[in-house]
């Protein structure tokens, strides 16, 4: 029984490699299978055979809570870049100095262009994988590792060393790179850039049984510590980690002099599309190993190899059309639609032309000739125009006014160089707006993450998000989610979570569902602000008082323009002049009625310094006041407004904060001056803190003047022209613990000082 079992785990090892490794398999999927679940009811009969190098083994464990870390000894080197054969003249001379009584030769390999990693075996079994992290310190991924079926999990071939450690390069073949981004995006989630990239987020997985269903394959290439094995040349490594069972690189050559390095790279680089994995230049290494101390290492990188870059492809191909597509947060990008042309192997049809300012700047036009280039990676570019074959038939693009989409407006926010479609219903944005409608500050439905919010909206359950509140729960539970971290897995559990968490935010105050409202503009604060501002969600639909922010900054405008002072417009008639000054006068009066009402509900501050428009601080931004009000009179608002109604949700306004209410010193504003106990920063946290404003100088909205004794100077000569109250630092303590100060007598005339040994800081 037990030879059957070990004659299983022989076969199965050796099909395997030569499968995984070597590519020419004997047996069909049929057989193997057979073999395979032989083996595994004879070890599930005979627990006490278990062996942790079965290729039963490969998959075990569940999900890790993070990687452990590991320290290499030796570090894990980079390689020095050469781009031409300069470069490889150099290295050669290099070599020659120090070595100029030896014998040398070199071996020149593919640069795989994939994720370092190493390998420990200790008594021929593998007991430890990990990245290369920084180079001195990377994640231990054996679980991850052990799943790669072209890894032996004990070193073939005769007795093992004691101890070795190799390394090379876990990678993903373009196909299987191209098969797993099919069903990434099958299953509604955002695609991988490129195999290296997936290889990446691959081995990070924390769950190895995910990582089993990724296309991961491996290469080795070099060694680390090793014990009871010696390695003279890297022609012998190479030979030697085959014989263990490892995949090698697939192209080597063993080269006599630097003439011969130059012809092997050029040779490879012709085959480089012929490779199934993407690889971005060779690797010329020295081939006596015994020699590699004496040549002896950067502090980064080993002095006896050398990283030979190869150029990015480049191709000759026109622009047919120019269409937009539109992202997750409503940005329109530009795409170059091609006259397909071959480039780095494969057939290149589209490529990003990112948005206007690029295209500017390239000055690409519709019909034009273009050089496209592949570097390395899976996304094309266009590098430049070939402006010389132009015919004068090529046509400017212009970015569309209404979203390709939905038809919705296109803006150019400020300071962005992306045109966003503006339209809140667009089909585009939805799993945004989604996660945005739970996010923290919002409805916080923490279950509700991006991989939820890109299933429900895959599989059409939502249109927007109040239609979450429609979902039942076993809807939710069946549905399928997943993300690069997690895996394809059924939402299960946390569709409960997502209900409750939905049934709770009923009763979240209007802030909150303001902010979740996802209106542009309407951040945290100014959602607060305007919330505090307003009885109840319904109250926003044609708020007075949001129009009243907008008539006000118009009237600032307004104002600007027609003050007779202002350069702008200098009058020339009395008459004129005349007209445009009762204008103006009429303006501020009604920006005075408007303004002073504002700070009166605490809404707004005057402008320290100035008693001409703009002289008000309102705390709902305009911008805000009139996305939400355009946000309430489209149809998507009203719409929205109406499913609220029905979903008897009217979310009611916060409690206004303490400090402004109850505080002892609401609606008062204070000046200070002159010389107090403590720095007037000190003062001014404290009279804001219990519910006060501050000014920089005295004027009619001042309360109280607050005097140190060596006060003096214009803010006394104004506060006693005014009538303003000036009170001491005692009076000022009086009122910030809630009493009533004493009006004092001003200070006798003391000598003019000036304020300039303080900081101003109201
Ligand atoms: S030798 C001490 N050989 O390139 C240096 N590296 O830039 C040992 N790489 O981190 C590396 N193919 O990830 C070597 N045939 C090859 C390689 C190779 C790819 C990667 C490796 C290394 C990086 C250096």
């Amino acid at each position: 029984m037990f030879n059957r079992l070990e004659f299983l785990r022989n076969e199965i090892n050796r099909h395997d490699r030569l499968y995984y490794v070597e590519a020419r398999p004997e047996i069909g999927d049929a057989d193997y299978d057979a073999l395979y679940r032989e083996l595994e009811a004879l070890e599930r009969e005979h627990p006490e055979w278990a062996a942790p190098d079965s290729p039963t083994q490969r998959v075990g464990g569940g999900p890790l809570a993070a990687f452990r870390q590991v320290r290499h000894a030796p570090p894990m080197m980079s390689l020095d870049k050469v781009h031409a054969k300069g470069g490889l003249l150099e290295f050669d001379t290099f070599v020659r100095k120090q070595l100029p009584e030896e014998v040398w030769d070199y071996v020149v390999e593919p640069k795989v262009d994939g994720v370092a990693f190493s390998l420990l075996y200790e008594g021929g079994l593998l007991t430890r994988a990990a990245t290369r992290g920084n180079g001195e310190v990377g994640d231990d991924i054996t679980a991850n590792v052990r799943t790669i079926r072209s890894i032996p999990l004990s070193l073939a071939g005769g007795p093992p060393p004691e101890v070795v450690e190799v390394r090379g390069e876990v990678y993903m073949t373009r196909a299987g790179f191209a098969a797993l981004n099919r069903r990434e995006e099958e299953a509604g989630r955002e695609p991988f850039m490129n195999p290296r990239n997936a290889t990446a987020g691959s081995l990070k997985q924390l769950d190895p049984r995910e990582v089993a269903t990724r296309p991961l394959e491996a290469v080795l290439y070099a060694t680390g510590a090793a014990r009871g094995v010696d390695f003279p040349t890297h022609g012998g490594l190479l030979q030697r980690l085959a014989d263990w069972g490892f995949k090698t690189p697939p192209w080597q050559r063993l080269c006599v002099d630097i003439r011969a390095v130059m012809a092997a790279v050029d040779e490879l680089e012709a085959l480089r599309h012929s490779f199934p994995f993407e690889m971005d230049g060779a690797v010329i290494k020295v081939n006596r190993r015994d020699l590699y101390d004496r040549l002896g290492s950067t502090a980064k990188s080993p002095r006896w190899a050398r990283a030979f870059k190869y150029e990015p492809e480049r191709a000759l191909t026109r622009i047919r059309e120019v269409t937009v597509q539109v992202g997750r947060t409503g940005v329109l990008t530009p795409v170059a639609e091609l006259e397909p042309v071959l480039l780095a192997g494969s057939e290149i049809a589209r490529a990003t032309l990112h948005n206007a300012d690029e295209i500017a700047r390239k000055d690409i036009r519709i019909g034009d000739a273009v050089w496209v280039v592949k570097a390395g990676d899976v996304i094309p570019a266009i590098e430049s125009v070939a402006a010389d074959r132009r015919t004068g038939g090529e046509r400017v693009f212009v970015m569309p006014a209404a979203c390709p989409v939905c038809g919705g407006g296109v803006t150019r926010l400020e300071g962005e160089v992306a045109h966003r479609c503006v339209n809140p219903a667009c089909p585009a944005q939805l799993v945004n707006r989604l996660e945005h409608f739970a996010s923290r500050n919002a409805l916080d439905i923490r279950a509700l993450g991006e991989a939820i919010a890109e299933a429900l909206v895959a599989q059409g359950k939502v249109r927007t998000p109040l239609d979450l509140y429609a979902l039942t729960v076993p809807q939710l539970e069946t549905m399928m989610t997943g993300d690069a971290e997690t895996g394809l897995r059924k939402f299960g559990k946390n569709a409960q979570t997502v209900a409750d968490a939905l049934e709770a935010a009923r009763a979240l105050t209007l802030d909150r569902w303001l902010f979740a409202t996802g209106i542009p503009n309407v951040g945290v604060t100014v959602a607060e602000n305007i919330a505090l501002a307003h009885a109840d969600y319904s109250a926003l639909a044609d708020s007075p008082l949001l129009r009243q922010v907008v008539r006000l900054d118009a009237l600032e405008k307004e104002a600007e323009l027609v003050n007779p002072r202002s350069r702008n417009r200098p009058s020339h008639t009395d008459e004129e002049r005349q007209t445009r000054h009762e204008q103006y006068l009429r303006i501020c009066g009604e920006i005075g009625v408007i303004g002073d009402g504002f700070v009166g509900a605490g809404l707004a501050r005057k402008k320290p310094g100035t008693s001409l428009p703009p002289e008000y601080i309102v705390d709902i931004k305009v911008e805000a006041a009139k996305a939400t009000l355009e946000f309430f009179a489209s149809d998507y608002g009203k719409a929205w407004t109406t499913r609220m109604g029905e979903l008897g949700i009217n979310p009611r306004s916060p409690e206004r904060r303490a400090v402004a209410t109850d505080a002892p010193l609401a609606g008062m504003t204070f000046v200070l001056t002159g010389t107090l106990s403590q720095p007037r920063t000190v003062f001014a946290e404290r009279i804001a803190a219990a519910g006060g404003g501050g000014q920089d100088t005295v004027s009619k909205a001042t309360r109280y003047l607050v005097a140190g004794p060596d006060a003096g100077g214009s803010k006394l000569n104004k506060a006693k022209g005014l009538g303003t109250e000036i009170i001491d630092e005692a009076a000022l303590e009086a009122l910030l613990g809630g009493g009533t100060p004493p009006r004092i007598t001003p200070p006798p005339a003391p000598p003019p000082k000036g304020d300039y040994q303080q900081q101003e800081l109201f």
